[in-house]
């Protein structure tokens, strides 16, 4: 398996305060990686760091082979990393076609912008339906899908989601974690998923990493996770 994205000894945090201590981590390509842990263990971090929205102090992150570590966010994202920040960061007071939109900002993206949208609606039929609504008038469920449909618009090669299932009702969880599967599966997207579901992400994922304290804890193979007693012992999955 060829790691399409990877940090090395990355040590990130914000300003004065160290929050990632020496954390390795590897992305394979066209797969699904889960990074799951408690609050406040860094995931959000990590994947803030991949994007270039913290303070590197040590480390390196790999993309396709190169070193990106000094790019500007922007440059990350024309290269095809995308990230879907926790709480989504839609604009409610506008539409669904509009905050499609937004999402295809680099030039690139600009172009393609109709092929993206039928791409997206390949994952998120429902959301065809609802382009002339309001963003905020969106169900959770909807506007998670929304949020992933605008990540999609910058056509990425992967995909960083931040707790995508955050404050859904669990058939919806589910409904969603297809959606994912799908699109990595159709759409050949790597994806990396942080999630505080983890007995159903590890299912979905090939490989896992367990962080705790800013530091990665355990790694394996979903399954192997999944099976592991002390996972089990630690995050309460049977
Ligand atoms: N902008 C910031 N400035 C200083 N410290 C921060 C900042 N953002 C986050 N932190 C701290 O970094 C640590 C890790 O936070 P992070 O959001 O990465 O955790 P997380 O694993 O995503 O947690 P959760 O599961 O609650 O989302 C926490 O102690 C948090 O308080
Ligand atoms: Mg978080």
């Amino acid at each position: 398996m060829s790691s399409e994205l990877s940090l090395a000894n990355v040590t990130a945090g914000y300003g004065e305060f160290v929050i990632l201590h020496s954390v390795s981590l590897e992305v394979p390509q066209k797969k699904i990686t889960a990074l799951v842990g408690p609050n406040g263990a860094g995931k959000t971090t990590t994947l803030k760091t991949i994007m270039g929205m913290t303070r590197l102090r040590e480390g390196n992150i790999l993309f396709e082979g190169e070193d990106i570590t000094k790019l500007p966010t922007y440059r990350r994202v024309e290269l095809g990393i995308s990230l879907i920040p926790e709480g989504r960061g839609l604009f409610p007071s506008l539409t669904v076609r509009e905050n499609l939109v937004i999402g295809a900002y680099t030039k690139k993206a600009r172009e393609k912008i109709h092929e993206s949208m039928e791409i997206a609606f390949s994952i998120f039929p429902k959301l065809k339906q609802r382009l002339e609504q309001k963003a905020g008038t969106l169900s959770g469920g909807e506007a998670q899908m929304l949020a992933i449909a605008r990540g999609l618009m910058s056509r990425p090669k992967v995909l960083l989601l931040d707790e995508p299932s955050q404050g859904l009702a669990p058939v919806v969880v589910m409904e969603l974690f297809q959606a994912i599967k799908k699109l990595n599966d159709e759409l050949g997207i790597t994806v990396l998923l942080v999630e505080q579901h983890v007995k159903e992400s590890l299912e979905l994922a090939e490989m896992a990493y367990v962080m705790e304290q800013g530091s990665i804890v355990m790694k394996g193979r979903g399954s192997e996770l999944l099976a592991d007693p002390s996972l089990k012992k630690a995050y309460l999955v049977y």
